[in-house]
C-alpha cells in the first residue's frame, strides 16, 4: 500500500498531519505524533499580537482585554498553555527540526503586512521546512471593503513570500464573496497552498452572568462539508497544494477530504480529546479501507471525486441545491 503524498513540495509518507494546536507545544508530544506515524507537524502559531509584545508577558496581554487581542483569546482558551514567546517558539522549532525526521512546518498568525511577518524568516532559519500562515481577520470595520478585505489577504502572503524561501501556505476561512476568485488570487501572489478552512470561534451569551463567552468547542465530523466542497472545486484547477483541515475524527473523513482532492488531511481536535496515538488509527483505518476496495495508493484516492472527476459536475453548484430541495419538499410537507 503506497500511502505517500506531496504537499508544498515535501514528499510526505502519508497525508495525516496534525495542525495547529497545543499539541506541539512540547517536544515529547511531538515526539508521539511522530511515533504515531504523522508525517509532519503544523506546530501550533505564533501570533502578530505576540511578537508585537515581545516584551511583555502572554498573559498580561490577556489580561489587557482589549479588541485587538480578541482573536488570540479565541485561539487561547487556556492561556497559560500558550506562554511561548517568540523565542521560545523558534528553539521549539529548532529543538523539533533537530530531534524529529519528520517535517516541521511553522505557524504565523496576523493580520496586517507589517514588520511582524519577519518572523517568517527566523522561523525558516530555525528549521521548519514550510510555513502556514494564518491571516485570522474579523471584518468588523464598516469601512473595509471586501476589496480590502481580500487585498489584505494577498500583501501579507506576497510579504511573507518576499521573506523566505520554503515554501508557504495559507491557511483560510470560507467567508469570501468568492472563494474560487480568492484562491486563485493567493495562488497567483504565490501561495504554495491552501489549508481549507480556518475554524471561526463565535463568541456566546451566558444568559445567567451576561457575559459574553469565548468559549471552544472542538469540531465534529458533521463539520467536514463545506471544507469538502471547496477542495472538490477548487482540485485540479489550481496549480497548488491542498490540505483539509476540519473535522478529521476518523479514517472515513480522511477518505473522503482524499477524493474531494485534499493531498494532506489535518486534524487538532481528534487529537486533542483522543491523544497523540489516534495518528495511528487514522492510518490503520485508512489503509484497511484501501485494501478492501482494491486501491493501491493515496494518489489514486486523491481527486477521484473532484467536481472535475465526477459524472455530474453541477452536483457541487446551484443546480443541485434546487434538486435537494425540491426532493425533500415532499419528505418535508406536513400532512393532516
Ligand atoms: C485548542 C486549539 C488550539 C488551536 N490553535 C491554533 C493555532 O495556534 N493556530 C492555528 O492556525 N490554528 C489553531 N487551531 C485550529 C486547528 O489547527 C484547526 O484548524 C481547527 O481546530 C480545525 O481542525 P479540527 O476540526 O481537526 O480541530 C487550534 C485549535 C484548537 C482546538
Amino acid at each position: 500500500m503506497n500511502l505517500k503524498t506531496t504537499y508544498l513540495g515535501l514528499d510526505l509518507k502519508n497525508p495525516i498531519v496534525p495542525s495547529a494546536s497545543p499539541l506541539s507545544q512540547r517536544l515529547d508530544h511531538m515526539k508521539q505524533l511522530e511515533d504515531a506515524g504523522a508525517s509532519a507537524i503544523v506546530m501550533f502559531s505564533l501570533f502578530e499580537e505576540q511578537i508585537r509584545a515581545e516584551a511583555e508577558s502572554l498573559e498580561d496581554m490577556l489580561s489587557m482585554g482589549t479588541d485587538s487581542f480578541a482573536e488570540s483569546l479565541e485561539f487561547f482558551p487556556r492561556a497559560s498553555e500558550y506562554s511561548v514567546g517568540p523565542d521560545a517558539y523558534l528553539n521549539l522549532i529548532s529543538d523539533a527540526s533537530a530531534s524529529l525526521d519528520i517535517p516541521i512546518i511553522g505557524s504565523l498568525n496576523g493580520v496586517t503586512p507589517t514588520g511582524w511577518i519577519d518572523y517568517a524568516r527566523n522561523i525558516q532559519e530555525a528549521g521548519a521546512q514550510a510555513l502556514e500562515l494564518n491571516v485570522y481577520h474579523v471584518a468588523t470595520d464598516l469601512n473595509e471593503s471586501s476589496v480590502q478585505v481580500e487585498q489584505r489577504y494577498v500583501d501579507i502572503l506576497k510579504a511573507v513570500k518576499a521573506s523566505v524561501d520554503i515554501p508557504v501556505a495559507i491557511k483560510l476561512s470560507p467567508y469570501f464573496s468568492s472563494m474560487a476568485n480568492m484562491s486563485k488570487r493567493l495562488v497567483e501572489a504565490g501561495c504554495d497552498g491552501l489549508v481549507l478552512f480556518n475554524r471561526f470561534y463565535q463568541p456566546d451569551y451566558d444568559l445567567e452572568s451576561l457575559q459574553v463567552t469565548a468559549d471552544l468547542n472542538l469540531s465534529t465530523s458533521h463539520e467536514i462539508r463545506l471544507p469538502l466542497l471547496w477542495l472538490a472545486v477548487l482540485k485540479n484547477r489550481l496549480n497548488t497544494s491542498l490540505a483539509a483541515s476540519t473535522g478529521v475524527e476518523t479514517h472515513v473523513e480522511v477518505l473522503k477530504y482524499l477524493m474531494a482532492g485534499a493531498d494532506v488531511t489535518m486534524t487538532a481536535s481528534s487529537l486533542i480529546t483522543k491523544g497523540p496515538g489516534h495518528v495511528r488509527s487514522l492510518i490503520d483505518g485508512l489503509t484497511e479501507w484501501m485494501d478492501e476496495h482494491e486501491y493501491v495508493s493515496v494518489e489514486q484516492l486523491k481527486g477521484s471525486m473532484s467536481q472535475s472527476a465526477v459524472a455530474d459536475p453541477s452536483t457541487f453548484e446551484r443546480a443541485n441545491y434546487i434538486k435537494i430541495l425540491e426532493k425533500n419538499k415532499a419528505e418535508y410537507t406536513l400532512t393532516g
